[in-house]
């Protein structure tokens, strides 16, 4: 079969953070691991970036984090306790995922920032475009279609990075990479300017960037050039925007539903959300 060049094929899911805000939580236990109902966070964001055809899973973890490894591997001591019983259909996810995934680790050493983190999965990415999933971000589809499968069809089509962004209050710009641009489609932004945590003074919009990317490979030379910005860390958005200088970035108003699982009111909306919409025990 002839190698499709811009098939996306992976994704990586930074993951190296502390998740302080969830402590104690998060002491011995990696903040994407948390579950929302049964799954964790970062299960979501995999059956997400399969859901886009993305799956060759790359993952930047850090100490104390072996946990994702284990969950993304088969348990034998498990699968031999509930074969044939009445527990079996509930490893019945994890195991599709496991079947249709290959999964690789690398770690980032010290925290110096997402840029610095997507920087350390060049060598899982190599020279092609990758999807990007901060699985605190956890979004829901819109008719079946997930966010992350909306930007790849974005991408076939404009073949440049990507950013996924929402309308937020103004006075919460502070909390996000905001963009500004030029409208090229309906919700479909050319981006000519982004900035990292603004103060709503500064902002240059209110289209704040979720954690979903699509990202072109040359954006691993320019984060190695990227001097740090906001909070002393080398800052995504601020790679992004060199690119977005060059006309190469445009920004998507998804649809779907994002919830921001790294607040507790967003992780518990997110699970009174998910067991409404019709959790089955
Ligand atoms: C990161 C990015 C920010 C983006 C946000 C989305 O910030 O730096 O630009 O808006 O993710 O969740 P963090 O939430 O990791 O501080």
């Amino acid at each position: 079969m002839p190698h499709n060049k811009n098939k996306i094929r992976k994704c990586l899911f930074p993951a190296a953070g502390y998740g302080t805000r969830f402590l104690p939580a998060t002491k011995a236990i990696p903040k994407e691991m948390l579950p929302v109902l049964t799954k964790p966070l970062l299960q979501y964001g995999v059956e997400e970036a399969l859901s886009a055809g993305m799956n060759n899973i790359a993952v930047v973890t850090g100490r104390g984090k072996r946990a994702i490894e284990d969950h993304f591997d088969i348990s034998y001591e498990l699968e031999h306790q509930i074969k044939g019983t009445s527990k079996d259909h509930y490893l019945a996810e994890i195991r599709d995922i496991i079947a249709n995934c290959t999964f690789s680790y690398t770690r980032q050493m010290e925290m110096k920032g997402l840029g610095h983190a997507i920087l350390s999965g060049e060598m899982l990415i190599g020279d092609e475009p990758f999807g990007v999933v901060l699985a605190d971000d956890l979004c829901d589809n819109a008719d079946g279609n997930s966010v992350l499968s909306q930007m790849a069809e974005l991408y076939d089509k404009y073949g440049c990075s990507i950013v996924a962004v929402e309308e937020v209050p103004l006075d919460e710009t502070y909390k996000y990479g905001v963009i500004a641009g030029e409208n090229i489609e309906e919700n479909v932004v050319r981006v000519s300017d982004m900035v990292e945590k603004p103060d709503p003074k500064d902002a240059p919009s209110n289209l704040a960037i979720i954690g979903r990317y699509i990202l072109t490979p040359d954006i691993f030379d320019i984060i190695r050039e990227t001097k740090p910005g906001k909070a002393g860390e080398i800052q995504i958005t601020d790679a992004l925007l060199a690119q977005a200088k060059q006309g190469n970035v445009i920004a998507y108003r998804f649809k779907g539903k994002r919830f921001d699982c790294g607040s507790v009111d967003g992780f518990v909306e997110a699970t009174n959300y998910f067991y409404e919409k019709g959790y089955q025990l």
